[in-house]
């Protein structure tokens, strides 16, 4: 069977390797994807940014593409983590939780992460909600990245609050959409979202990889 090639460009195998060795949710493929639609969205000059940062696996890929451009990559969560990463669910990692206050508590984790990577200067944390951060932001954005809450408050949330901010041109990336219900656990709220950016009529498919969705922005509105 012939090799299916990867998205281009890939990180430096420096990169690669933090990526790979650092907690988190995102396979391979869809970080290789997510680091060519970031390398792709630096370009414009604009701030990319993440909703759900865990403990900054996919955040390496994009501050890597942005340290590449002399941009700066943002990422936005509460530390606190996801319903369905709580204790007694399927996503739950012990080794997460803060034993002083008995929460999850991934803001340690997420520095080491970005500190053995060497991309501490490339990104700004925001720990906050992310309506709130939202409501908060002025400025345009290359491109947004939603990995946040699953469920329907959540991701609508998101993209209610941050994809106005995507530039002419810039890209909205959403990941774990599922458009068939038996594949996941953690629900179809970021499919939905999918499909109200698309009926929006804003933004243009450009590229699938697994889950991962990148859309352009290629009219107003929103
Ligand atoms: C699926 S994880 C992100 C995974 C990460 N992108 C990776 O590559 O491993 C979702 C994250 O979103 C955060 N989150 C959920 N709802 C949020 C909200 N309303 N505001 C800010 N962060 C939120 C959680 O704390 C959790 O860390």
């Amino acid at each position: 069977m012939a090799a299916v090639a990867e998205p281009t460009p890939v990180p430096e195998p420096e990169i690669l390797a933090a990526f790979e060795a650092a907690k988190g949710f995102m396979p391979r493929g869809e970080g290789l994807a997510l680091y060519a639609a970031a390398t792709e969205a630096a370009a414009l000059g604009l701030p990319l940014l993440e909703v759900g940062t865990y403990c900054g696996r996919s955040t390496i890929l994009l501050a890597d593409a942005a340290r590449r451009a002399g941009v700066t990559a943002i990422t936005v969560d509460h530390h606190r983590g996801s319903e369905e990463q709580q204790p007694g669910w399927e996503y739950h990692d012990p080794e997460t939780v803060d034993p002083e206050v008995g929460l999850m508590d991934t803001l340690p984790t997420f520095r080491r992460t970005l500190r053995r990577a060497g991309l501490e200067d490339h990104v700004i944390a925001v720990v906050g909600r992310s309506p709130q951060v939202a409501k908060a932001w002025g400025g345009a954005l290359g491109l947004v990245f939603i990995d946040g809450g699953h469920t329907d408050e959540h991701a609508t949330a998101d993209y209610e609050g941050w994809a106005p901010h995507v530039a002419e041109g810039g890209l909205l990336v959403i990941h774990d959409v599922f458009p068939d219900p038996v594949d996941i656990m953690t629900g179809q709220a970021p499919y939905r979202v999918y499909l109200r950016a698309l009926e929006s009529g804003a933004f243009t498919e450009v590229a699938v990889t697994d889950s991962l969705r990148v859309l352009r922005r290629t009219a107003p509105g929103i």
